[in-house]
């Protein structure tokens, strides 16, 4: 498989604090891959930089061959890639069908402010932006929440359809950043599920996440951080053996996830 995503010696310094600290790795194009590691390990800094919403202090970042560092936000994600947030970021008064549709701006030719002034030009793009937007709530299985605002949407869901919007840019690397936070144990199931179907859409799928029996079940690969630094990458089973990897975990359920996935 081929690589879709390059970071390079990537450094991010927030005054004193090294919130990533040379860290390096590659993701190959069509795999799942999960990020994980204590609370203030980097790996919301990580997809900040990823998404163009920080600069690195020093290091690369590669996308498909090219280096993206330096882009805004804007122009990273109409090269492909695209993410949710791990505090949910919807407009809680607009539908959850028109979230989506927001979603896919990066995407239209008439851009966002335009497209929410609904011009007579714009309609016929807007009913395609429609029927876009709802067969990712299909996917995503919020088909029948559509015309509801996001707000009154219960948490899960809430979080399905940043999903859905996401997508809606037609990404080829999603970023996901604590996707399972606040979700129940069924809802965290399907949310793997979810994951897992897109990645099987030919999509590449990064993970930020805490729940290890997720992260283990969907991860061909596994990135461990611990302050802003690699401690060990590869398959969910030798990670999990990793002794570093038991240190910094000590403590917490990690043990248990990992006997219940082999
Ligand atoms: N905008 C910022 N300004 C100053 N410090 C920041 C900023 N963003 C992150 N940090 C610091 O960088 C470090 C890494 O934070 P980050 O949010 O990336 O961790 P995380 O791995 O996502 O943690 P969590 O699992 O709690 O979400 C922390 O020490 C944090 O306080
Ligand atoms: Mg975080």
């Amino acid at each position: 498989m081929s690589t879709i995503l390059q970071a390079i010696s990537l450094r991010k310094n927030f005054g004193g604090v090294v919130a990533l600290d040379d860290l390096s790795f590659e993701v190959r194009a069509g795999e799942i891959k999960s990020i994980i590691g204590p609370n203030g390990a980097g790996k919301t800094t990580l997809f900040n930089i990823i998404s163009g919403i920080y600069r690195p202090s020093s290091g690369r970042v590669r996308f498909e061959g090219k280096d993206v560092a330096l882009l805004p936000p804007h122009v990273i994600a109409r090269k492909g890639i695209s993410r949710t947030f791990q505090n949910l970021q919807l407009f809680a008064n607009m539908t959850v069908l028109e979230n989506v549709m927001v979603g896919r701006h990066p995407r239209t030719r008439v851009g966002f402010w335009r497209s929410i002034v609904r011009f007579p030009g714009v309609r016929r793009e807007e009913r395609l932006t429609a029927r876009a937007a709802k067969e990712l709530l299909d996917l995503v299985g919020l088909a029948d929440n559509a015309h509801r605002a996001a707000a009154t949407l219960p948490f899960g869901k809430q979080r399905l359809a940043e999903i859905a919007r996401a997508l809606a840019t037609e990404p080829k690397l999603l970023l996901l950043d604590e996707p399972a936070s606040g979700l129940n144990v069924r809802e965290t199931e399907q949310a793997g599920r979810l994951i897992q179907k897109i990645r099987d859409m030919g999509k590449t799928v990064l993970v930020v996440e805490h729940d290890m029996s997720l992260v283990m079940g969907i991860s061909e690969e596994v990135l461990v951080l611990d302050h802003g630094r690699r401690i060990a990458e590869g398959p969910p089973r030798e990670v999990q053996k990793h002794p570093e990897v038991l240190r910094v975990y000590l403590g917490e359920d990690f043990h248990n996830a990992a006997s219940a996935e082999s």
